[in-house]
């Protein structure tokens, strides 16, 4: 409710939206394409053999394409939330099954041995970044019709594939007196956050999303359906806890349920005039988390173009149907609240609130401080100066910006640990710290730049500032990271070097790599240890030609 009335509803129709997606510039480097002079850590796009598509209609899977001649493409094509995230595949596949995901997969890699047919895939759409889940000129495998949720009451436990949303995922599972740790806005995929990490309001309790997870089933590059979980291929299980897209492609999650209870939560707003004593309560509650970890809290710092100030909104939630349980009692004490949605009510109720404006072009960035009041405030300032500038910059249309803050207290790293670990390995700090992530929402191609290159710049100040003061942390949360920051790296060594041993084990040609260029790429990382990759998937018959030209036709 309260993002709906500070933000604002797009009109820019998705076939405005396809056509306006930029053609990124293909090269052979390894470096992805420059944005204002800048070379992000990503993988090449490339353009794609004439035949592909062709090649893969007459595969075992060629009842499940598309092409942008059927009915059905603008709206898949389309589900990505950000428009900025929006490109145009040649075809796109929709596999319906485990089996059929299998199928594509050995078809894809086939057809690359004929001509270059990268590929993305999607589950939810979420990322912001236009490359991560989509690809222009390439194959798009879509796992949105992958997308059921299975309660099962005699382990408690769900199988909960790909392509759900978080939304029809409470949905399903609360009349059966169940829930599963997930995402806080309904509409969110499950397929990236759970390979990401997933924050959520049981985080305290519970640990990441991925941590509990009991078993990921999963599609190799060689087609083999595998199970990873403690027992079996555990290596794997502990590398797609937050190493993404880099080892194969998960179609079905098996993760612990818990009996369903009612939140104590909502949206509380205040002036801009209260950001001190907001500031000092979250750093306050994140260092009690360890007293009552039933509890979360987020503090957004929120500014628009529509009104000339920035506000605060609070979101509460307590996991127990307590009203007002005292971990809160110091924001509880800040006088002047603008609203208050508080109120006892079911997850789904809870996350239909926190619900984000799609429609317009988004940019996350993110980092990680020490739970520290002087920093917190470093960043008001700064979101302020950004304020200010982009007013003065004038841009056409809606935009906001938004600033957030989400403790993140050392039992997250304890709760991954015990649940036989992650490579997201926050066990590495002792202390309690603090997420921050600047979110931006625009409209316009051409003012991608701009905004990208504001909140970019913010992010290096920011950080230069963390340094100085010793309160910076290498933990760059994947699922809030910009295609410009570098969260695999952020990680540590220790990490980074199990997800290159089962990138190197469970996809020796590198498939994840190359064929597959989106999201955040393993073989990218600089690392001391022993390179495991060659420049180009060796082992395919021809290896993939990645050509310099964009096909003049689309
Ligand atoms: C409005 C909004 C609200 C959000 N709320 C939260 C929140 O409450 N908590 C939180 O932690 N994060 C949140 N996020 C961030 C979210 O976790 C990420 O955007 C995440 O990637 C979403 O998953 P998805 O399936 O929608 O992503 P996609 O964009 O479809 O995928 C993300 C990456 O994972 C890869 N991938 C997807 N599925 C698979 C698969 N099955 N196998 C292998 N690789 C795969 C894709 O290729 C891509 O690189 C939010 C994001 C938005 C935009
Ligand atoms: C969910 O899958 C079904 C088919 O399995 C499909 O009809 C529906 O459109 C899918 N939902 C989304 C949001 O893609
Ligand atoms: C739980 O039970 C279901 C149905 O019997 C089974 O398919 C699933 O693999 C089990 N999950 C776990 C994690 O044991
Ligand atoms: C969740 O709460 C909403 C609103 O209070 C209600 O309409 C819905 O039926 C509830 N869902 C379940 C499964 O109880
Ligand atoms: C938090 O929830 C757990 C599990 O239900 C419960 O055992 C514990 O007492 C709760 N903590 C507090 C402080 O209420
Ligand atoms: C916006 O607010 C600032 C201070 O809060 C003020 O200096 C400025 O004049 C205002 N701008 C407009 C257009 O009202
Ligand atoms: C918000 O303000 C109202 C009115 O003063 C007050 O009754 C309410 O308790 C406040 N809510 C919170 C969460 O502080
Ligand atoms: C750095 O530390 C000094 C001294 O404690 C403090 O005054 C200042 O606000 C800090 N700056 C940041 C960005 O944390
Ligand atoms: C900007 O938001 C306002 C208020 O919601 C709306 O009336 C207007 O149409 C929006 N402008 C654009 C370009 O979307
Ligand atoms: C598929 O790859 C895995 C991991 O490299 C390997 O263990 C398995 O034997 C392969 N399966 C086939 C059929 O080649
Ligand atoms: C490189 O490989 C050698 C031999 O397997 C190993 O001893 C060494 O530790 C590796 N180096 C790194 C940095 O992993």
């Amino acid at each position: 409710m309260f993002v709906k009335s500070l933000t604002i509803a797009a009109s820019i129709a998705s076939a405005l939206a396809i056509k306006e997606a930029a053609c990124p510039s293909s090269t052979n480097t390894e470096l992805g394409e420059a944005v204002s002079g800048e070379t992000f850590q990503t993988s090449t796009i490339s353009t794609l053999g004439s035949g592909c598509c062709a090649y893969l209609a007459k595969s075992p899977i060629g009842n499940r394409l598309i092409t942008p001649s059927d009915g059905s493409y603008t709206d898949r094509a389309a589900m990505q939330w950000s428009l900025a995230a929006r490109l145009t595949p040649r075809c796109i596949i929709l596999p319906q099954s485990a089996n059929e995901v299998s199928q594509a997969i050995t078809a894809l890699v086939e057809a690359n041995e004929h001509q270059t047919c990268q590929f993305a895939v999607r589950s939810g759409g979420h990322t912001c970044w236009p490359g991560a889940a989509s690809i222009d000129y390439g194959v798009m495998l879509d796992l949105g019709y992958l997308n059921s949720t299975t309660y099962h009451k005699e382990n408690s436990t769900a199988s909960i594939l790909p392509g759900a949303r978080w939304g029809d995922v409470y949905d399903t599972l609360l009349p059966q007196g169940a829930l599963a740790v997930g995402g806080r806005d309904p509409t969110v995929g499950v397929g990236g956050f759970l390979l990401g990490g997933g924050n959520s309001f049981y985080a305290a309790a519970k640990g990441y999303a991925c941590d509990n997870v009991a078993n990921f089933q999963v599609v190799l590059a060689n087609g083999s359906l595998i199970d990873a979980n403690a027992h079996t291929n555990s290596d794997l299980f502990q590398v797609l806890k937050g190493g993404s897209s880099n080892v194969g492609i998960v179609v079905r999650y098996d993760v612990y349920t818990f009996q369903a209870e009612n939140l104590w939560g909502g949206i509380v707003t205040y002036p801009f005039s209260t950001a001190t004593q907001q500031i000092e309560a979250l750093v306050d509650f994140g260092d009690n988390l360890k007293n009552d970890p039933n509890s979360s809290a987020i503090t957004f710092f929120t500014s628009t173009n529509l009104v000339n100030a920035t506000s605060i909104i609070n979101v509460y939630d307590y996991t127990k149907p307590v009203v007002r349980p005292a971990i809160f009692d110091k924001f509880l004490a800040i006088p002047g609240n603008l609203s208050d949605s508080t109120r006892i009510a079911n997850l789904s109720n809870m996350v239909a609130e926190l619900e984000q404006p799609d429609g317009f072009r988004d940019t996350f960035l993110t980092l990680t401080f020490a739970s520290d009041v002087d920093i917190l405030k470093k960043i008001v300032a700064t979101h302020e100066e950004l304020y200010s500038t982009l007013q003065a910059a004038k841009p056409k249309g809606n935009w906001t910006i938004n600033t957030l803050f989400q403790p993140i207290p050392a039992l997250f790293g304890q709760h991954g640990a015990a649940a036989g670990g992650n490579v997201i390995a926050l066990d590495r700090f002792t202390d309690n710290l603090m997420l921050y992530q600047l979110y931006l929402a625009w409209q316009g191609a051409d003012q991608d730049d701009l905004f990208n290159g504001k909140g970019r710049q913010a992010i290096k100040d920011i950080k230069a500032a963390s340094v100085a003061n010793h309160t910076d942390n290498p933990f760059i949360y994947l699922n809030y990271a910009d295609r410009s920051q570098e969260p695999l790296e952020g990680y540590g060594d220790a990490s980074v070097a199990k997800i290159k041993a089962a990138s190197a084990k469970y996809d020796p040609h590198g498939v994840f790599q190359t064929l597959m260029p989106g999201g955040f790429k393993i073989s990218l990382v600089d690392s001391d240890s022993n390179s495991t990759y060659p420049a180009q998937a060796a082992g395919l018959g021809n290896s993939p030609k990645v050509q310099v030209e964009v096909a003049a036709s689309a």
